[in-house]
């Protein structure tokens, strides 16, 4: 047996200070479609996913709750364990910062770091913002309405002085640029490659890697009264997954170095510069691509939960199924740009592609094989050029898809495999199967053959997508392989397969009352 290559997928480990909502859901989306497509292409993938619970936001958020810090970060993570099911993400782990092995392998991290030289003692004298977890310069910070000091994000920052440890990043300006510049889509997209450039440019100091004015957080070793700053401890999340510190581990072996993290822009500078830092210094090998998308709003502001205008994923997943939430957080936005959510929008894209495309498509398709063809796949006869055109681009459509995906681009894949089934509608409403039933039935035959031999290559191919929905037609098509390796010319459609009672796949979606 060939062996299969490797494929190691993050997503960031979620802060568990919040209930899940839709920002979190379109990152591990993103993953699990990306993961999902490896898979069927033959990779042997690892999808890691899991939840964020040390530091100073979850403390207060705990406290705040007023249950005890585990049993909130439990409650919560379970949470983010329920949304992983609900959106039928395929993870194969879902790792918590406060399990046992994730301390012992961070530990180990902290040590290598120190043992290298790479770590001193001092005080931390500056900016912090609870709220993003992270270091601020006086210059980088923004002036507030009543005058007060506010992050870049606008997040709210106090000053604060205590005794910390100190990470030499001063030290990986020179390699990190180099890394950069020979690595080139090292960050993606390349808008944001320019933007972490030119903040290694503008000189890094050193990073404060340890708090010592709270206790929630991993004990840095041999240092009472320490514990580690939570992002050195949460990055390291990715190591601890397949094995860490145990590098003869079989999956740590097999998996490192990733190959992609997929993270917001709001937290491209940990990956980017930071974490590759951090994995020089330990003397390990960096992960290939670190991605960062765009950010969702709601209705044109802002989510934030002070807003009120989260948007709950268990709620649109109730109100319009998994297909279509999946497909539209896919759909509508160019990967990597920012995307406004409106209920109208979602409607209409859903609509359109769905209901009446590709739904559309198969249901006509389908219920003509099974009334006028005894409900088998019909025998094709000689091919006119419409159908050998038409068939030559679906044959071709998986590698299309392929080259979108290796970049990340989603909305072109789904784009592409759209307009593959608006070409199979025209090709009906030219070729007329239905008229052909009485004139011609062996050309109906032919047509309809070749039309079902696309809704097979459309239903693999949107697999990652919708599992749910292609799983459906491909049901109802009785087809077996429905790996990439049965896209193309080789394993067409088996004439005189019985096929089942075809049903409708895609609902038609009212638009809110207020704009009907
Ligand atoms: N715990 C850190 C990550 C550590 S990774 C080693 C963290 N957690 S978080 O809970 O705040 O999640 C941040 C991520 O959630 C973002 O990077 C992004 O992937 C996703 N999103 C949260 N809100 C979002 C939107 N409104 N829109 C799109 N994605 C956003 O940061």
């Amino acid at each position: 047996m060939t062996k299969r290559p490797a494929y190691y997928i993050t997503t960031p480990i979620y802060y568990v200070n919040d209930v899940p909502h839709i920002g979190h859901a379109y990152t591990t989306l993103a993953c699990d479609v990306l993961a999902r497509f490896k898979r069927l292409d033959g990779y042997n993938v690892m999808f890691l996913t899991g939840t964020d619970e040390h530091g100073q936001k979850i403390e207060q958020s705990a406290e705040k709750a007023g249950v005890a810090t585990q049993a909130y970060c439990d409650q919560v993570s379970e949470r983010f364990q329920e949304l992983a099911k609900a959106m039928n993400f395929s993870n194969d782990q879902f790792i918590r910062t406060t399990e046992e092995r994730h301390k012992k392998s961070v530990q180990h991290f902290w040590n290598v770091l120190q043992d290298k030289g790479f770590i001193y003692e001092d005080t931390y004298a500056g900016w912090y913002s609870v709220r993003d977890e992270a270091f601020y310069a006086e210059k980088e910070l923004l002036e507030g309405e009543g005058g007060e000091k506010l992050a870049p994000t606008g997040a709210p920052v106090e000053w604060v002085e205590e005794p910390s440890f100190f990470f030499k990043l001063s030290n990986f300006e020179d390699q990190l640029l180099k890394l950069y510049e020979t690595q080139p889509d090292f960050v993606m997209p390349k808008s944001r490659m320019n933007e972490v450039r030119s903040f290694v440019k503008g000189g890094l100091e050193d990073l404060s890697i340890s708090r010592s004015s709270f206790q929630w957080g991993v004990p840095v070793p041999g240092q009472d009264g320490h514990v580690m700053y939570v992002w050195i401890d949460a990055l390291a999340n990715y190591l601890t997954a397949i094995g860490y510190p145990d590098q003869a581990d079989e999956l740590y072996q097999k998996f490192w170095p990733a190959n992609i993290h997929m993270v917001g822009k709001d937290i491209l500078r940990f990956h980017a510069v930071y974490w590759p830092a951090f994995l020089m210094a330990a003397g390990l090998p960096l992960p290939e691509r670190v991605f960062a998308h765009g950010w969702w709003t709601n209705e044109g502001q802002k989510i934030s939960k002070s807003l009120g205008n989260v948007i709950d994923p268990f709620e649109l997943i109730e109100t319009y199924g998994l297909d279509a939430v999946r497909f539209f957080l896919m759909r509508e936005v160019p990967f990597g740009n920012d995307g406004d959510f409106s209920r109208r929008g979602f409607v209409l894209t859903c609509n359109a592609n769905l209901a009446k495309g590709l739904g559309n498509l198969a249901q006509r398709t389908l219920s003509m094989v099974y009334k006028n063809c005894d409900a088998q796949i019909p025998n094709p006869g000689e091919l006119s050029n419409e159908d050998k055109k038409i068939l030559v681009s679906i044959d071709n459509l998986g590698d299309v898809v392929r080259g979108h995906m290796d970049r990340q681009e989603f909305h072109l894949a789904i784009e592409a495999i759209f307009a593959q089934a608006a070409a199979g509608d025209k090709y009906i409403t030219v070729q007329e199967p239905w008229k052909l039933r009485k004139t011609d039935p062996a050309r109906m035959n032919t047509v309809l053959y070749t039309l079902c031999e696309v809704i097979r290559q459309l239903a693999i191919l949107i697999q990652p997508i919708m599992p749910d929905a292609a799983a459906k037609l491909l049901d109802m098509l009785k087809i077996k392989n429905r790996t990439f390796d049965a896209l193309g010319p080789e394993q067409r459609l088996q004439p005189g397969t019985s096929i089942d009672k075809p049903e409708g796949i895609f609902p038609q979606f009212e638009l809110p009352a207020e704009e009907a």
